[in-house]
């Protein structure tokens, strides 16, 4: 069988926040701790992304570099796993063009990410002059940005969160119909879905937990003092009936606190019955209590370490990442070699 290749990015969009961290980031640690010497990690700040909404140049360069001192804070390690930026390796905006004369246009029509960045309702569609004069065609095609990502280093695993599916999915579709004209040259990518598949807002709990949302008490960052954490635990949404139960249809506040209690107790952690049924009897307070305490101890660490990595004199972050972006140019273009000479090029 064919050697492991994982690949992920994530958008240099602000600190990451719980969401991320357990949707994502942490298992992007365990798959490097886990792997054998034929597994290559490939992880990158995909700030191509970030431009499909407008950024302001000072700010985005401050969160290129914030992020990547946030990889190596949660236990990354250049020395096993490729970091980057995205836009130190052009072969991923190249595979992208290559990429975008084989993908569909109905398929990516049809995709929701960019209806919900630009707070569109889920059943508009293309032929809507609102939808239309809003779009741009970088916002439209990123999935098509993402399927080269993965491709250019012919990843054959994708650690992401739940709301990345339908991107993992169309990935495929691509390869497939890249591979059906020219040769089989790219393996499907799987998507591994996060244990955590969704964690929630704490001010909205129906809705995922987000960078978009404006009010910045829904969301934990990796970052936040001991004592913004048990602010924005405390303020979290929950309901007024008495007791602990985990039902996240009808309390969906209450069973989101203890999906994260669980998450970050980890696989061999409680579940989330388990804990509602130990905390059955006691209040909300400490219920929250437990939380803000748990969550502390998970990220108390990875704060201290991005404080003293971003104090380090400059050049030290850029050295690491300019090491990642010599790896995995010479990885994409290995890639890209082939891809030109199947094509005619
Ligand atoms: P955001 O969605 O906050 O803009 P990104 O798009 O950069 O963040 O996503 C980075 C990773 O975090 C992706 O793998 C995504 O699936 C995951 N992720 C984002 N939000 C959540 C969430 N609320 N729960 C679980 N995983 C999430
Ligand atoms: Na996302």
């Amino acid at each position: 069988s064919r050697n492991r290749v994982i690949f992920s990015g994530i958008q240099p969009t602000g600190i990451p926040h719980l969401g991320n961290y357990l949707g994502a980031l942490r298992e992007w640690v365990r798959l490097q701790n886990d792997a054998d010497p034929m597994t290559k990690c490939i992880y990158s700040i995909v700030d191509l992304h970030a431009l499909t909404v407008p950024q302001e140049a000072t700010q985005l360069r401050q969160w290129r570099k914030e992020s990547f001192a946030i990889l190596l804070a949660i236990g990354l390690d250049p020395s096993r796993s490729m970091l980057f930026y995205q836009s130190d390796v052009s072969a991923h905006a190249e595979l992208m063009w290559i990429l975008s004369t084989v993908a569909s246009m109905g398929y990516l029509s049809r995709m929701t990410q960019w209806k919900s960045k630009l707070q569109l309702p889920e059943d508009t569609d293309l032929e809507n002059d609102n939808a239309k004069s809003k779009l741009r065609l970088g916002l439209f095609s990123y999935p098509v940005l993402q399927a080269a990502d993965i491709l250019v280093h012919r990843a054959t695993h994708v650690p992401v969160g739940e709301d990345q599916k339908q991107h993992i999915e169309f990935t495929r579709y691509t390869a497939n119909s890249f591979n059906h004209l020219f040769g089989n040259l790219f393996p499907s990518p799987e998507g591994l879905i996060s244990p955590a598949r969704r964690v929630m807002s704490l001010k909205d709990p129906i809705h995922k937990m987000s960078k978009s949302e404006t009010d910045q008490k829904s969301r934990i960052l990796l970052t936040d003092s001991e004592k913004d954490v048990q602010t924005k635990i405390k303020s979290a949404l929950t309901d007024s009936e008495p007791g602990i139960s985990y039902d996240p249809a009808r309390r969906p506040g209450i069973s989101n606190l203890i999906e994260i209690l669980s998450h970050l107790e980890g696989p061999n952690g409680r579940s989330c019955e388990e804990i509602a049924s130990e905390l059955q009897s006691t209040s909300i307070k400490a219920l929250k209590d437990r939380v803000a305490a748990t969550i502390n101890a998970h990220i108390q660490p990875i704060r201290d370490r991005y404080l003293e990595i971003v104090s380090r004199e400059n050049g030290y972050l850029e050295d690491i990442a300019e090491q990642g972006a010599v790896k995995a140019r010479q990885n994409a273009n290995e890639t890209m070699k082939a891809v030109r000479f199947t094509m005619g090029l």
